[in-house]
């Protein structure tokens, strides 16, 4: 296969292009105002709503949704993949398309270099909790609370459990030695920072956990209290090496454990994986306190063909499932599988296998409910099936997840599932559905990339052109705000650091992460060349989205209102969390108020100042 397109050739090529022309030439625009507009090529209609504009070189269909720059269109317009596209557009432009060898390959040697240091300072912090579990005074009460739930000598050894001691400055007094070896430990999340500047361990008095990704590097950890504090567990947070979207808990044992993995369970937590493989079910797999993502069941089926989910049996383990079900259905190509395990009421896959043993754990996910049965069952909830109304009402709920199953044999089966259950015909039940998206484009050339994204998560597929689910979080519309405005004058991301949006989770955040991180790398970016980078993604379609928003702020007033934007999103989830803790304080007599508590008050409290204090001056 030819070599990969340099980026750098790629912005060249969209900066010596107009937009006008190149859609000109294939649909006649009309001048309205400072823009171009027609009747969309890409759905029906009778009054125009695509929408071109010439300076930030992109388009816009308010009544599709489709957009994207001059690249896009020719990949849509003319049904071209992504090389092919560039070609064109470079043929027009009198261009002689350039091929590199390998180029990601050396894109990821430069970013794993930077990152070394933090791998290297992970290692040596798990070798150091490692440490403390066999010589601390204090660490037989570890071992006990280890011993009691179960675990053995040999099954900490292979999940590395360690015990962080009590105290304020174990880990920095043993690692911290040099003012490098301190900025690493504070940007690998495992000292914090408070109001004076003093640093101090994130975890203490805790078990903990290495979280190792898939190579078997360690990326971060998990800390488990001994007793019943509060909180119960601790992780570290988001940083370069560790995304919580992304990783799995003991997926790397696992492997070690077996390379030709059949299925693998995943479970709720850290314990559960364990537990589990101290009873020899090795191929259990936790998410780190968020829910399953699509990102998650893509790696898990590139290693084995089959995802058993386990969730409690109540109502919240059914909302979970439902989640999981969402996130699993576009994965479900031919040959891939997902099944759903309800354990009883109150039990978890750790207190399940000790209690009954592994023999029955193992027979009870023998037993779970394949996804096909889970769908219906849980959209046919409160229906009666059998009148009428019930029926039409099943297909109408049933229809938006079959959708978005992947083009197969098991599509096919689910949709005639569905005929048989309502007594539709096929034929109908398929008219129903709306037009298949536009194909992807090839994801191994540099430029159909996102920067900033492993690429071994690959590119991730084009939804269908509907607002998609799973993109809300509290902060979602101040990070779109963000976001817009950064697409509207991207020179502004030199205003701001990334660092401040570290704990905030959420889709759109972390959209606005790589953008900024994109723009800080790349200042010259423009709108069509950050559309272009996540072009035919579900990330895409929302960039496209907020690029075709009219701003009513004038020009002047962007950079100010991003600053704004971008200092309430970083004091937000402190201000909410210290509500929260004001909010649990009122109801609690205060000498009944733990240490830990007022401590954590406190810490949150210095925390809002140094925030909002910051935030008067941009920088
Ligand atoms: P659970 O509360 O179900 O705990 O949390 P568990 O795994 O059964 O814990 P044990 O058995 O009491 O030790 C499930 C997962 O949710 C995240 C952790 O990843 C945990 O493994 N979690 C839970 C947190 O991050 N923080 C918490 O305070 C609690
Ligand atoms: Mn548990």
């Amino acid at each position: 296969m030819a070599g990969r397109i340099p980026q750098a050739f790629l912005d060249d090529l969209l900066e010596r292009v107009d937009i006008v022309e190149v859609i000109d030439r294939r649909v006649k625009l009309k001048r309205t105002g400072k823009n171009y507009s027609a009747r969309c090529p890409f759905h029906e209609e009778k009054t125009p709503s695509f929408s071109v504009n010439p300076d930030k070189q992109f388009y816009y269909c308010f009544g599709c949704g489709a957009g994207g720059n001059a690249l896009g269109f020719i990949m849509d317009y003319e049904n071209l993949d992504f090389p092919r596209a560039v070609e064109t557009l470079a043929g027009s432009a009198g261009l002689q398309v350039p091929r590199e060898e390998d180029r990601v390959g050396r894109d990821n040697t430069e970013r794993e270099q930077s990152h070394r240091a933090l791998y290297g300072l992970m290692e040596q912090a798990s070798r150091y909790y490692r440490q403390q579990l066999r010589q601390h005074p204090e660490a037989s009460r570890a071992i006990t609370y280890l011993k009691q739930r179960g675990l053995t000598g040999e099954i900490a050894k292979q999940f590395d459990l360690g015990f962080a001691p009590p105290g304020w400055n174990n880990l920095h007094t043993a690692l911290g030695n040099t003012p490098a070896q301190q900025t690493l430990l504070k940007d690998s999340g495992m000292l914090v920072e408070n109001e004076s500047g003093k640093l101090y361990d994130r975890f203490r008095d805790r078990v903990v956990f290495p979280i190792r990704d898939q190579r078997g590097r360690v990326v971060a950890f998990g800390g488990r209290v001994l007793g019943d504090d509060k909180p119960k567990y601790l992780n570290s947070p988001e940083t370069d090496i560790f995304h919580k979207g992304r990783e799995l808990y003991g997926l790397y044992q696992a492997r070690q454990a077996n390379r030709k993995l059949e299925r693998l369970l995943v479970v709720e937590g850290y314990m559960d994986v364990i537990a589990l493989a101290q009873h020899g079910i090795n191929y259990a797999t936790a998410t780190l306190g968020t829910a399953t993502s699509k990102t998650h069941l893509e790696r898990i089926y590139r290693l084995c063909p089959e995802v058993v989910f386990c969730f409690d049996g109540d109502e919240a383990g059914r909302k979970a499932a439902v989640r999981a079900m969402e996130a699993a259905l576009p994965c479900m190509e031919d040959g891939r599988q997902a099944r759903f395990l309800f354990l009883p009421e109150g039990e978890d896959p750790d207190t399940m296998v000790r209690s009954a043993g592994a023999e029955h754990f193992e027979q009870l996910v023998r037993g779970a409910m394949p996804l096909e049965h889970f769908l219906f069952e849980s959209v046919a909830q409160g229906l009666d099936t059998d009148s009428m109304d019930g029926k039409a009402r099943l297909s109408k709920l049933a229809l938006p997840y079959l959708r978005q199953l992947p083009e197969g044999v098991y599509r096919q089966l689910m949709f005639q599932a569905l005929a048989r259950r309502t007594g539709l015909e096929l034929a109908s039940l398929m008219q129903l559905e709306p037009a298949p998206p536009a194909p992807p484009p090839e994801p191994q050339y540099a430029g159909t990339m996102p920067q900033g994204r492993e690429p071994e998560a690959g590119r991730p597929q084009p939804r269908r052109r509907e607002a998609s689910p799973s993109r809300n979080s509290g902060y979602s519309n101040m990070a779109q705000a963000a976001i817009a405005l950064l697409l509207h004058q991207p020179a502004i991301a030199r205003q701001v650091e990334t660092a401040p949006l570290a704990e905030l989770e959420g889709d759109d955040v972390d959209l606005l992460r790589e953008l900024l991180a994109l723009l800080h790398r790349r200042p010259e970016s423009s709108t069509s060349m950050l559309l272009g980078h996540w072009y035919g993604t579900p990330e895409g379609e929302l960039l496209s989205r907020l690029a075709g928003q009219e701003r009513l702020i004038p020009k002047e007033g962007i950079e100010q209102q991003f600053v704004d934007t971008m200092s309430a999103l970083a004091r937000a989830p402190y201000l909410s969390k210290l509500a929260a803790q004001v909010d649990k304080l009122k109801h609690t007599n205060y000498a009944e108020v733990s240490e830990l508590e007022k401590q954590r008050l406190r810490e949150l409290l210095q925390e809002k100042q140094r925030r909002d204090s910051n935030s008067q001056k941009p920088k």
